[in-house]
C-alpha cells in the first residue's frame, strides 16, 4: 500500500529508541523527510547513524531537546522547518507510590509528557491550518484509562493528552488537518525487554514466565496476553499520519490490545 507519504516532513518527539525510533524509520521507507528528537547529540547521532544503515536513500535529520526545559524546547521550536506530521510521541514514567511522589516528579511528569505537545501543536498547527494539510498524533496509553496505582502521575499526564488532542482536533474543522491521539498498550522496547530480564532474574524465572503473570495479574483485560510489538504500535502511527487515513480526526485510537475494555 503507497500510504503516500513521500517528501512529507514529519518530527518526532523523544525519538532516538523505543516506539518513535520505529515509525522514524518506517517513515523513512515511505520517503518522507523525518527530523528525530533526543537530549543528547550523541544518542541523535547514534540513532541516525542506525537509520541510515536501515534506510539507507532515507532523508534524516535530529534536532536536541530537552522537553523537561523550556528554554531548550525554545531553541527546538526556532529551529523547526515547516512541519506536515507532528508525532507527540516522548514520554516519561516513573513507577511509585502516589504519596512518596514528589511535587517536582509531578511537574516533570506534566512538562515532558503534556507541555512537549502543547509547545510543539502551538508552534506547527497554525501553519498546518493556513496549508489545508497537517496531521499530529499524540501518543497516550492504556495507562489514560486504567490508571495503575503506582503510576497516577503518568495516567494522570497521559490522560490530559486527550483533552488536547481532542480540543486542537476542533480548531481543525473544515480543514484538511487532522488531529487524534494513539493509545498503545504495554509495548516490548529495548527498555521494557531489560525490564523483563532483571525482573526474571530477581524472581528466579523465565523471561516467559515474567510475561504471563504481568499480563494475568497487571493486565488481567488484555485480549492480547502479551505485548504489542514496537513495530505493531509504529505502524499504526506512521497509517494515522498518512493522507489516507483523512476521515480520522478527534479520535482516541486504541492499540492497547482489549487491555481497556469496552465496545468503542
Ligand atoms: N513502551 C510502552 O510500553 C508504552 C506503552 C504505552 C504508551 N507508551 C508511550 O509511547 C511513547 C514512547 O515510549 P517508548 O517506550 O518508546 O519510549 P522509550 O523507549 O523510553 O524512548 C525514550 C525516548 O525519549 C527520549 N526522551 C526521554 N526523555 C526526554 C526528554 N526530556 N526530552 C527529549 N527526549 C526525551 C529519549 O531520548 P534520549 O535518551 O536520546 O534523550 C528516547 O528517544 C511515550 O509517550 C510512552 O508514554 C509506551
Amino acid at each position: 500500500m503507497d500510504l503516500k507519504l513521500k517528501d512529507k516532513t514529519v518530527f518526532i518527539s523523544g525519538s532516538t529508541s523505543g516506539i518513535g525510533y520505529c515509525a522514524a524509520k518506517i517513515f523513512l521507507q515511505e520517503e518522507a523527510v523525518v527530523y528525530i528528537n533526543g537530549r543528547t547529540q550523541q544518542t541523535i547521532d547514534k540513532a541516525i547513524a542506525g537509520l541510515k544503515v536501515e534506510v539507507p536513500y532515507g532523508t534524516v535529520h535530529g534536532i536536541v531537546a530537552d522537553f523537561s526545559d523550556a528554554e531548550s524546547i525554545g531553541h527546538l521550536i526556532a529551529q523547526l522547518p515547516a512541519i506536515d506530521i507532528l508525532i507527540n510521541n516522548v514520554g516519561i514514567y516513573t513507577s511509585k507510590s502516589f504519596f512518596d511522589t514528589t511535587d517536582e516528579e509531578w511537574q516533570h511528569h506534566l512538562e515532558v509528557n503534556v507541555m512537549s505537545g502543547v509547545r510543539l501543536s502551538r508552534s506547527v498547527l497554525p501553519t498546518m491550518i493556513k496549508n489545508n494539510w497537517g496531521r499530529i498524533l499524540f501518543i497516550s496509553s492504556e495507562c489514560a484509562s486504567l490508571v495503575p496505582e503506582d503510576l497516577i502521575a503518568y495516567s494522570t499526564s497521559k490522560t490530559a493528552v486527550l483533552a488536547i488532542s481532542r480540543g486542537l482536533a476542533q480548531l481543525t474543522k473544515g480543514t484538511a488537518v487532522t488531529v487524534n491521539t494513539i493509545l498503545p498498550g504495554s509495548t516490548k522496547t529495548k527498555a521494557a525487554e531489560q525490564f523483563i530480564s532483571n525482573m526474571a532474574a530477581q524472581k528466579n524465572q523465565s523471561v516467559d514466565q515474567v510475561e504471563t503473570e504481568f499480563f494475568k495479574e497487571a493486565r488481567p483485560g488484555s485480549l492480547l496476553q502479551r505485548f504489542a510489538s514496537v513495530e505493531e504500535i509504529a505502524n499504526t502511527i506512521v497509517y494515522y499520519s498518512s493522507p489516507l487515513a483523512a476521515a480520522t480526526n478527534g479520535a482516541a485510537i486504541k492499540l492497547d490490545g482489549g487491555s481497556m475494555g469496552g465496545v468503542i
